[in-house]
């Protein structure tokens, strides 16, 4: 068992996903989005971490070392129950275990009459979150996500850190396209480094695009909620993105409901991830 505050500087890897919702809270105006002083300090923190140590050379370093998927072989339930021996530090009563979020989350697009596909997107999104197991620090595991190699949209929360980010001193970097190419696709893009693009790369062969899109842009709020970066998108992008928005409520706000019983649930998830994955994968 692995102690998430071993990692920190967050209490537990929720503690960003519930600074995300409030943020998004509905009837939320800018001036409230603006104003981050509510942020307990250790997410203030955290996003310090990111924003200071999340450079390209890092986000590229990481991809090709993970992107290799040559770390272990393990099924989707295993890779679950794999991540659900990461300790959460906060309090164990009120908090979903890893496994009942990907499951509330899987059941609320279920009970939509979602796809097949997409109820599987729900179940997996999170898995990448192994990475804290494999000793990765939280803020290269989770956090808002955005494109690395060029300039930050303001539109990214506490802008204010990347004024410690090595990449401020690379000019190439600091131009709103950087070392891309207008509207060339968020295919040419290197992203912040996190559970989203690694969960991307163990996956990709298996499911839909849109799946695709999903699972790699789900943290990327500075555009699927604040189009920060729609100059580096093409019209398949956007495409997507809608795809990409469809998906965000369920995982911001599937959450509080009844802890769904893993027991019962689980027949039912293991035939519909069969009906993707083979019983090992390539993590
Ligand atoms: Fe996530
Ligand atoms: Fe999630």
């Amino acid at each position: 068992m692995q102690s998430l505050a071993a990692n920190g500087p967050l209490e537990s890897l929720e503690q960003w996903d519930d600074d995300v919702k409030s943020r998004y809270k509905e009837g939320r105006d800018e001036t409230a989005f603006r104003d981050y002083t509510t942020a307990p300090p250790v997410v203030r923190e955290f996003y310090r971490l990111n924003h200071t140590l999340q450079t390209r050379d890092f986000a590229r370093a990481k991809k090709a070392e993970y992107g290799a998927l040559n770390r272990s072989q393990m099924g989707i339930w295993e890779a679950m129950e794999y991540l659900n021996t990461l300790v959460d530090d906060s309090d164990p009563d009120t908090d979903l275990s890893q496994i009942e979020h990907n499951l509330q989350t899987a059941e609320a697009i279920r009970r939509d009459g979602h796809p097949r596909w997409m109820v599987l997107t729900g179940l997996i999104h999170d898995l990448g979150k192994v990475l804290c197991l494999y000793g990765e620090p939280q803020w290269a595991v989770v956090g808002d996500t955005f494109p690395v190699g060029c300039a930050w949209s303001d539109k990214i929360v506490f802008h204010q850190f990347f004024e410690g980010n090595p990449d401020k001193n690379i000019p190439e970097y600091q131009t709103p396209e950087g070392v891309y190419k207008l509207h060339g696709g968020l295919s040419q893009v290197d992203m912040s480094w996190g559970h989203d693009e690694y969960l991307y790369h163990v996956t990709r062969d298996y499911l839909p695009e849109p799946a695709q899109y999903m699972i790699r842009y789900h943290s990327f709020y500075p555009q699927h909620r604040e189009n920060g970066y729609t100059h580096l998108m093409t019209a398949h992008d956007h495409e997507m993105f809608e795809w990409v928005k469809k998906f965000n409520p369920y995982d911001l706000y599937s959450k509080g409901h009844a802890k769904p019983d893993a027991v019962a649930l689980r027949p039912y998830y293991e035939k519909l991830i069969a009906e993707y994955f083979p019983a090992k994968i390539r993590w």
